[in-house]
């Protein structure tokens, strides 16, 4: 850990990208009993939201790798049939939803058989008890049954969604957020989440964008260790710690035209040196088990691809836990083309390294066959089955099979998870706009004054501010409640406007009559949740229904006109950004939505989330993502707002009816207060690439980097400071930035504080021609700044 200059804890990972260093850091801490204090801590904490539990480290007593549980898989394994082993490799899903796959229903019959190892969506505590009376009573071995769920941002308790989450930019409210969703999903009987989702994603029509931490691996590393430490805390088998899965292994949000499940083509530089790195840091962070992908990468579905499960996850990273199929994805392996029929997919799953099925039935169809035929191998089938023993080993399920079905209840939406809740929604929030206030001041914060409120449009109810997670409900206070418990609730008037995707001109009608009365409208509108998430790609990501309309009749009133867009994913809404004062990216806020934005909207809250994703001005500039490379044409200085005029301006890479730069660029975020940054200075103009590469993985500062940052305005505030270099003269072309460092800093008003980040020889190496981590010749620029598109340039060399 270290101190930001600000004064606030952030994890030093979040500014130093050498995670097998701090891996290895760690482990040495372990040995000397670090551990152990912060579990008491940890447990003395109770359900307390402040809690920072250690990690359940890879190679260390609690994690996936501990060692003392080896002669106990060795043990349970010379017991099995080749039946048995086969059933632990098989998961069905027992609960809703349904979807492509068996739909068996038999489990019953096939747990008492030793023929089910895992099930999921299974979320009564008392259905979760009778199938594991089963396994621990019927079954020949008393194996019990690993059941999983996607508890993606909270379980009862919901959390903004991933990429709310990720705008924070906080790694270590994510940890919290994991933790208290851990503690929630494990009082119930579940001990395996499908999250976290690391995938990166460059295509806002994705809408699986919403459930990760956006476009860049610096940032996404960052956060997938963070979740992996808040579900598995300090031990895997602590009773309220759940297994992580890292998903979708790999390149899944690289799919073509932004439409879900499909094909991907990543270069091996590419897949390394940005869809990778999220994966690895979070096998680096402990991560209990990985799920691969659907996608097929360059031609090889991921639930088949060797390359990526067996040579990189397994052979390079060391990866001893479990790798997981995503749902039907070994059945899937049909129409994608790379099996004819059943037997074949599950003999190239197999082989290429999924160790569990997830509900397509094939293992349970054909895997002995396989194995009989030796088309696989003995010691291959038990190395499967040995990551599936160890991990419910690791969990203790051996000793605590069932869940105290009263217990389950107390657990959830306690005071202080619903406060973190509330707290993370706040942090997440993006302001992306503040003018037209009276005497041309920024409209927001609202003064306290105001005495009437008119909140309008689709998104402004109760129901509004789920995150998504399907299993959550509890306690909500609308933003129309909490803005009325705030000034009076006579004074906040509530009009629907439109439907999401459909409504009426009387509708619009007196939303329009309701604002001419009010001294200020929240407009509240996007998407609906199931508009993103899986299976939830657009090709048009402008307002839905009648929004458009009603957002420009509601202006045309001549209000001032507050706009809080919720959504899974930035919305292009150019006419809102000229024509509306204020806007907030509120995503799906979760449980502390309503409170939360009635605490920014009157400045209890100051902003300080910043975008995680580019946000594109128009669909046709998708996928947009800061970290591009250069072309040969850059356009330079040429005004891309017109149409070009002639050569100079037209054979340049650009559009003719669109910029190339984002409506709001990655990092940018505004605030209720103002800052400057100062130059940016660093340690030395001189690198040698000879030196970095011995150093690569210590822990060394090849840099330090530094730049004031002064608050000019009369807030206090939390500023998300970001660090970036370029290369440039590389065997590879590298992109125009890449982020290296940030770190939030508290500033008061006038104050100016002096940023400092440490960068690592690491920070400096790239996936070369060659396909090797390494430091290169390059001229190098390194900028502090507010977003990926400002900051001033300090400029070093690295000489070979
Ligand atoms: C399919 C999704 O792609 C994956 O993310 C999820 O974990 C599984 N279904 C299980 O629900």
């Amino acid at each position: 850990m270290t101190f930001s200059a600000g004064g606030r804890v952030v994890p030093w990972w979040s500014q130093h990208a050498n995670r097998s260093e701090w891996a290895r850091m760690i482990r040495r801490a372990v040995a000397f009993g670090v551990i152990c204090v912060v579990m008491i801590a940890t447990l003395s904490a109770g359900l307390s939201a402040q809690t920072q539990p250690a990690r359940s480290l890879p190679g260390q007593p609690g994690g996936i790798e501990d060692a003392s549980l080896d002669a106990r898989v060795e043990s349970i394994l010379q017991k099995m049939t080749v039946e048995e082993k086969v059933g632990q490799l098989v998961q069905y899903s027992a609960g809703q939803p349904t979807g492509p796959g068996t739909g068996r229903t038999d489990y019953n019959d096939m747990i008492a058989r030793g023929q089910i190892g895992s099930l999921f969506n299974v979320i009564d505590p008392n259905e979760i008890n009778k199938y594991q009376k089963i396994a621990m009573e019927k079954a020949r071995l008393h194996i019990p049954i690993l059941f999983g769920l996607d508890v993606l941002h909270g379980f009862k308790t919901e959390f903004p969604i991933p990429l709310g989450l990720a705008s924070t930019w906080d790694p270590s409210i994510v940890e919290k957020a994991s933790r208290v969703a851990a503690m929630e999903a494990s009082a119930d009987g579940i001990r395996w989440t499908f999250s976290p989702m690391v995938d990166i994603a460059r295509d806002a029509r994705w809408g699986r964008m919403a459930e990760g931490a956006g476009e860049d691996p610096f940032l996404g590393s960052a956060m997938a260790v963070a979740y992996v430490r808040g579900y598995q805390g300090a031990r895997l088998d602590a009773p309220d710690s759940i297994a992580a899965c890292a998903k979708h292994y790999v390149g899944y949000g690289a799919a073509e035209a932004g439409r879900d499940y499909n094909s991907t083509e990543i270069s091996e530089h590419t897949l390394r040196q940005y869809y990778m790195p999220p994966f690895h840091a979070a096998v680096e962070a402990g991560t209990a088990s990985l799920m691969s992908a659907f996608n097929s990468l360059n031609g090889m579905p991921s639930a088949a691809n060797a390359f990526t499960l067996k040579q990189v996850l397994r052979q390079e990273w060391g990866f001893r836990g479990l790798v997981v199929s995503d749902w039907n994805a070994v059945g899937e392996l049909i129409p994608q083309g790379v099996a004819a029929e059943g037997a074949t997919a599950a003999r190239k799953a197999f082989l290429a390294g999924v160790d569990m099925d997830m509900v397509s039935s094939l293992y349970h169809d054909h895997l002995q066959q396989v194995v009989s035929l030796r088309e696989a191998t003995q010691a291959e089938l038990d190395d499967a089955v040995r990551h599936v023993l160890r991990l419910k080993l690791a969990l203790g399920l051996f000793e605590h099979p069932f869940v105290d079905e009263g217990a389950a209840a107390k657990a959830l939406y306690h005071p202080d998870s619903i406060a973190l809740a509330q707290t993370a929604a706040e942090r997440s929030f993006v302001l992306l706009k503040n003018a037209g206030g009276p005497g041309g001041k920024a409209l927001l914060p609202l003064a306290n004054g105001i005495k009437s409120i008119a909140v309008i449009g689709p998104l402004g109810d109760d129901s509004s501010y789920p995150g998504g997670a399907p299993q959550g409900a509890g306690p909500r206070v609308s933003l129309p409640t909490a803005l009325a418990q705030r000034i009076g609730g006579d004074q906040v008037v509530r009009f629907k406007g439109t439907g999401i995707l459909d409504g009426t001109d009387a509708e619009i009608a007196a939303a329009v009559a309701g604002a001419q009365k009010a001294d200020v409208v929240v407009l509240a509108l996007g998407e609906s949740p199931d508009m993103s998430g899986e299976a939830a790609s657009r090709a048009h990501l402008g307002l839905p229904g009648r929004q458009q309309e009603l957002l420009e009749a509601i202006v045309r009133t001549n209000r001032p006109v507050v706009l809080i867009l919720f959504s899974g994913r930035p919305l292009t809404v150019p006419w809102a950004f000229e024509h509306v004062p204020a806007v907030i990216a509120a995503w799906l806020p979760g449980i502390g939505g309503g409170p939360a934005l009635a605490r920014t909207l009157f400045g209890d809250v100051n902003p300080s989330g910043k975008l995680v994703v580019s946000w594109p001005r128009s669909v046709g500039q998708e996928p947009l993502y800061y970290n591009s490379l250069n072309t040969g044409r850059p356009p330079g200085d040429v005004d891309l707002t017109r149409p070009p005029t002639d050569i100079v301006s037209k054979y340049v890479s650009r559009y003719l009816d669109e910029q190339n730069s984002p409506q709001f660029p990655f990092g940018y975020g505004e605030s209720y207060t103002s800052y400057s940054y100062g130059t940016t200075t660093i340690s030395t103009q001189r690198l040698s690439a000879a030196a970095l590469n011995k150093s690569l993985s210590s822990r060394t500062v090849a840099m330090t980097a530094e730049a004031e940052v002064t608050n000019t305005g009369s807030r206090p505030g939390e500023e998300v400071v970001q660090l970036y270099i370029q290369l440039r003269g590389t065997s590879l072309a590298e992109p125009v930035r890449m982020l290296k460092g940030f770190q939030t800093v508290a500033i008061a008003p006038g104050e100016a504080k002096k940023v400092k980040f440490e960068l690592k020889p690491e920070a400096f190496a790239i996936w070369n021609d060659r396909n090797e981590f390494a430091a290169e010749a390059a001229k190098v620029t390194v900028w502090i700044s507010p977003d990926s598109a400002r900051g001033s340039a300090a400029q070093a060399e690295i000489v070979p």
